[in-house]
């Protein structure tokens, strides 16, 4: 049974790169909308991809969230890999320490026997502070670091809950409605086709970066991330793409 399982898995991993015109999707058993521990077998997937990417004296760029933290929580200890950077691709603090982008990276730098540097920025920071900010050399520096990422893994959210988890204003989530955002990846939300919705107030990488930066692993669970995980599929054609079972399913009905 356990071979059929993985026979059909490879199935529909081909039909999605070939409908999604994507070089690399990787799907793992079960629906997390039904089955909460798939995350952890995401985050073992997602680890075994960074390790099998990443190269000594790399940087390596992370983003916040549930999904992110399970690829901390499943990093193996490695120790032959030398200098590795670690480090929050956006800033942001999030109010759950576990989910942080800043506790991620330092989980993930001590697991690959690297370091880490830590963005400490607010959510929801006025323009004003933001830019009086950016005149640190310690953030300056650090922003400077984030331009040079070699791998980025980032989870891929849904506008809606996003919204919600950021607090944003009525006004705000009203026209992320009107504008048809449905996904949402490091501070930006995306309408289907991968159309920028809005940008969250935050420094870091922007999508320009995101564009250049050599691997990107996008990471995502449950049928109902089906819309917002499509989205982010239009960003880049060699992007990495590590999702659950339901993901995969429910996004073959939707094209
Ligand atoms: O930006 C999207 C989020 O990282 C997704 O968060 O993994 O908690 O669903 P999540």
């Amino acid at each position: 049974e356990f071979i059929y399982e993985l026979r059909d898995l490879s199935i529909l991993e081909e039909k999605l790169k070939k409908i999604l015109n994507l070089k690399n999707i990787y799907v793992v058993p079960g629906d997390f909308d039904n089955d909460q521990y798939i995350l952890s077998d995401i985050g073992k997937e997602a680890s075994k991809h960074i390790l099998n990417t990443i190269n000594d004296n790399n940087i390596l760029g992370i983003t916040g969230g549930t999904t992110m933290a399970e690829v901390a929580n499943n990093m193996p200890n490695v120790h032959n890999l030398k200098d590795i950077l670690v480090l929050p691709a956006r800033g942001g603090i999030g109010k759950d320490l576990k989910t942080q982008s800043n506790n991620i990276a330092a989980k993930i730098a001590e697991k690959l026997n690297g370091s880490y540097k830590l963005l400490h920025i607010p959510d929801n920071i006025g323009k004003e502070a933001l830019d009086t900010l950016m005149k640190f050399d310690e953030i300056k520096s650090l922003i400077d670091s984030i331009k040079k990422i070699d791998v980025l893994v980032f989870g891929i959210g849904r506008a809606d809950t996003m919204a919600e988890r950021r607090n944003l204003s009525e006004d705000i989530i009203d026209s992320l409605r009107t504008n048809k955002a449905v996904s949402e990846a490091f501070g930006y939300y995306f309408d289907t086709f991968g159309n920028i919705v809005r940008e969250s107030n935050t420094v870091g990488l922007n999508l320009k970066d995101f564009k250049r930066i050599k691997n990107v692993i996008g990471i995502a669970a449950g049928a109902k991330k089906s819309e917002a995980i499509l989205a982010i599929t239009a960003l880049r054609n060699d992007l990495t793409l590590i999702v659950d079972e339901g993901a995969a399913r429910s996004i073959l009905k939707k094209v």
